[in-house]
């Protein structure tokens, strides 16, 4: 199989084999329904409750404070949906560039009375201040801010912005798919500063896809999403995913492991990167800001970011456009709009996202073939089939 070098760990990454190895019990031998009141029941509750533990340990919260979901999308529907549900409604104030998760129920709310604020982003892709006090002035109860960006990779300093919201006695959430495993994250000092919510997602971090939590403050009132059998305390009917659910829980362990030296590798090559595609004369998106060590958001002015992604993929190297999460094909990224930047430039946008896998010999075979496939635009020859790249 023609397997191009992968540089899109922000859309997903690779199972790691310690974690297949920790499911594959409970796909055999290990069925149990961890409802059921027998041995087998028993030892998928145990499979559960020890994963509970490893995604808590993780970002240092309470086990009792993980609820487990199918994913960071179920998660961020259950906070932005299920809080709603359990207040009157007022208003949600909320990044312009969260996740289509986020701003999508966000935008459902108004048909049930709320009001929606979406909080401009300044140049830099840090939330822009003026705005966000604005925003505080109209009295939100409810507020949304990523962690770090999906796209951008730039990290926010949600615990200020917390801190901010709290005289509003507001619930606080934020989205912290993309900084899971790629920045320590502890909850409880979070919490302390005012952050009664956060997401994670399994799938980021070489876990299986489709297993996630909200990690929640047990002061946050929430309506569940799904009812039924009452597991996960009320918040998450449905039998339990145990195998990809100890999975996630594997996979947390694992990011937790030798962290530092993980992410300064994958700085030393991003950081490789962003020199290599500025010096080809692309504009590197967010590279003011503190970032996760592994994004590098660009565009090349006149070139479509599609067809440069569909080009390089043919070249050998997997790597995603701003558009993949938007709402609509093709679209510009959100992100970029709100960050200011004109339709025609958000629409040459690339993202490489690295994993530890890489190395610095496959950025360096990225850049030349970024810096062939350049040269052919520059010439008009971008229709030239690039498979000897
Ligand atoms: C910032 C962010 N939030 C939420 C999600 C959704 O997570 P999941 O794919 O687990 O539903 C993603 C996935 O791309 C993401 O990047």
């Amino acid at each position: 199989m023609f397997a191009p070098v992968y540089l899109d760990h922000n859309a997903t990454t690779p199972v790691a084999p310690a974690v297949v190895e920790a499911m594959l019990p409970f796909f055999s031998r290990q069925y149990g329904n961890a409802s059921s009141r027998h041995e087998y029941g028993r030892a998928a509750k145990r499979a559960l409750d020890e994963a509970r533990q490893k995604v808590a340990a993780a970002v240092g919260a309470h086990p009792t404070e993980v609820v487990f979901t199918s994913g960071g999308t179920e998660a961020n529907n259950l906070f932005v949906k299920g809080a709603a549900q359990a207040m009157k409604p007022g208003l949600i104030a909320l990044s312009a560039m969260e996740h289509s998760s986020v701003r999508i129920p966000a935008k459902q709310l108004e048909r049930s009375g709320w009001q929606r604020h979406e909080i401009g982003v300044a140049v830099d892709g840090r939330i822009c201040g003026e705005r966000y006090r604005a925003a505080l002035a109209e009295k939100p109860t409810l507020v949304s801010v990523m962690l770090a960006n999906n796209e951008t990779g730039v990290i926010q300093d949600v615990p200020s912005l917390a801190e901010s919201a709290r005289p509003l006695r507001a619930w606080f959430h934020t989205d912290a798919v993309q900084a899971l495993g790629k920045m320590a994250l502890d909850f409880r000092a979070l919490n302390a500063r005012g952050v009664n919510a956060m997401t994670l997602s399994a799938h980021k971090i070489h876990g299986p896809k489709g297993a996630g939590a909200l990690i929640v403050d047990k002061r946050v009132e929430l309506s569940a999403l799904i009812s039924g059998g009452g597991q996960e305390r009320n918040l998450r009917a449905g039998t339990e995913n145990v195998a990809a659910l100890v999975g996630f829980g594997a996979a947390c362990e694992l990011a937790l492991q030798n962290m530092a030296t993980r992410t300064e590798k994958l700085r030393r090559m991003r950081d490789r990167v962003v020199e290599g595609v500025s010096g080809l004369g692309a504009r590197v998106f967010g590279s003011e800001s503190e970032r996760v060590p592994n994004t590098v958001y660009f565009a090349f002015p006149g070139i479509d970011g599609e067809t440069l992604v569909g080009k390089l993929d043919r070249a050998g190297y997997a790597l995603g456009t701003g558009s993949a999460c938007s709402d609509a094909a093709n679209a510009p990224s959100a992100t970029l709009l709100a960050m200011g930047f004109p339709e025609s430039l958000a629409k040459g946008a690339v993202r490489l996202s690295l994993g530890e896998e890489n190395d610095t010999a496959q950025v360096d075979g990225f850049l030349n073939a970024l810096a062939v496939l350049r040269e052919q635009f520059a010439h008009g020859l971008a229709t030239v089939n690039t498979a000897a790249v």
